[in-house]
């Protein structure tokens, strides 16, 4: 399936075409090579790479650095999909001026087509200075992972009046801010729904129904490659997790009785 190659524009015709947007993650070349040869739209290398790679347990402690090595991997394998790098925490809080100094690195050393930012109205004038020069930044808004901590565990967003108030109003105050597309990440449908009907920019959801324009997973957690329980939200596509175990296993076996390698 060749297809015109995704841009920024194409995702707002999508929106209006009411065409769902697909997005995964990957953090190397042969995973980023598979999902686009896929057509999958959008491609993150997610901070999510602190967990599901390093091992971290959370993504607080991923560099900027790290995600710049990842991307390159990623952006090789990649002719269609929209590249997205994410900004890990701390390297776009200090000041806007820090912020496009990172989100620069990630487009000229990581190759990276855009950035993404998990932030609400307080990111806002960031994201104002990133786009007012030149840096495609996507948004992201609800459960943000960063902050797990200060909001005391992964828990779904806009549930009561005061949480569905403050959601709603940092996802304006992004959509508005000149980003291209906005993650809602573990927040409540309904309300999801209505952000969508609400904003301009397409919104990709996670953990957040049905309603957004466009669903993003962790390449790792939807083929059952994950150590830590998945979150409830996630559906297993594949069970890749059993077969390289299998795989292993009967190399392993094969090894230890003779069996492999075979005498001619
Ligand atoms: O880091 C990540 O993988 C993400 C997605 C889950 C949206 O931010």
């Amino acid at each position: 399936m060749i297809e015109q190659k995704i841009t920024p524009s194409l995702l707002y015709k999508y929106k209006a075409d009411k065409r769902k947007i697909t997005m995964l993650t990957a953090y190397d070349f042969y995973f980023a090579r598979l999902i686009d040869e896929c057509g999958c739209d959008l491609i993150l290398v997610g901070d999510s790479l602190g967990t599901v790679i390093m091992g971290y347990e959370t993504t607080v402690p991923v560099s900027v650095e790290e995600v710049i090595h990842h991307s390159r991997a990623v952006k090789k394998g990649v002719s269609r999909a929209l590249v997205v790098g994410d900004m890990p925490f701390l390297s776009y809080q200090v000041s806007k001026e820090e912020a496009m100094r990172n989100a620069g690195r990630l487009l000229k050393e990581g190759g990276v087509n855009a950035v993404k930012l998990e932030g609400g109205a307080e990111t806002a004038d960031t994201v104002k200075y990133l786009t007012s020069n030149g840096v495609a930044v996507m948004g992201h808004v609800g459960l943000m992972p960063q902050r797990v901590d200060q909001l005391g565990g992964y828990k779904t967003q806009g549930k009561t009046p005061n949480s569905r108030q403050r959601v709603m109003d940092d996802a304006l105050a992004i959509a508005e801010s000149g980003v291209f597309a906005l993650v809602l990440e573990g927040v409540e449908a309904g309300l999801a729904s209505e952000i969508t009907g609400r904003v301009k920019v397409p919104t990709i959801g996670i953990g957040a129904g049905p309603g957004c324009d466009g669903q993003v997973l962790v390449i790792y957690d939807l083929l059952n490659m994950a150590h830590s329980p998945l979150p409830k939200f996630v559906k297993i596509f594949a069970d890749a997790g059993k077969v390289i175990k299998e795989g292993v296993n009967d190399y392993l076996s094969e090894v230890r009785n003779g069996s492999f390698p075979p005498a001619k």
